[in-house]
């Protein structure tokens, strides 16, 4: 699939040069000309309307922006869409099938990791990656994955939980 930034945002100056790449969003490529400047944070929100990653302060603090690159959780305010030309990226919006949550999904609804929900999707990539590295992760090994993560509701104890119930379903559902 290919798209234009400029279709859905103000298209840049004539003497701002555009760059095109290719970035794999959620298993689909897309094709897209893009400001050298321009955030992965801002390509997903407003070039892609994922709107799942969010942005809580623009300076690498809270991670509410955290996506996956290559399977590695970035904080997509501080990285620029040009650098993950080439580079699979894994959004919230990548994590259910169109008939299942994904277990980590399941396990905050479960376990009620969420209140307001604005540091859930960072939270969802951040465990995801944990869990692909360690599938059995102790409590303490879980909070230290999700440092980077804030959650200003601090509900930090449910969340953990919730990432405990995700790690044994989906040891269950490997064996
Ligand atoms: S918006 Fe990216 S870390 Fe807060
Ligand atoms: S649930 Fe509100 S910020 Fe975490």
């Amino acid at each position: 699939m290919s798209s234009l930034f400029e279709e859905i945002a103000t298209p840049p100056a004539d003497n701002i040069p555009v760059r095109r790449i290719t970035v794999n969003v959620n298993g689909t490529d897309r094709t897209l000309d893009v400001e050298p400047r321009l955030l992965l944070a801002d390509l997903l929100r407003q070039g892609l309307d994922l709107t799942g990653t969010h942005k809580g302060c623009d300076t690498t603090n809270c991670g509410a922006c955290t996506v996956l690159v290559a399977g590695r959780p970035v904080k997509s305010c501080t990285m620029l869409a040009v650098q993950a030309d080439g580079r699979e990226v894994q959004t919230v919006e990548g994590l259910a099938t169109p008939s299942e949550l994904h277990p980590i999904q399941e396990g905050f609804k479960q376990e009620h990791g969420l209140q307001c929900g604005f540091c859930t999707p960072g939270m969802m990539l951040s465990a995801k990656a944990l869990l692909e590295r360690n599938p059995n992760p102790t409590e303490d090994e879980i909070r230290w994955a999700l440092s980077g993560n804030l959650c200003r509701c601090t509900g930090y104890q449910n969340i953990v939980k919730a990432v405990l119930w995700a790690a044994e379903k989906m040891r269950a559902e490997s064996n």
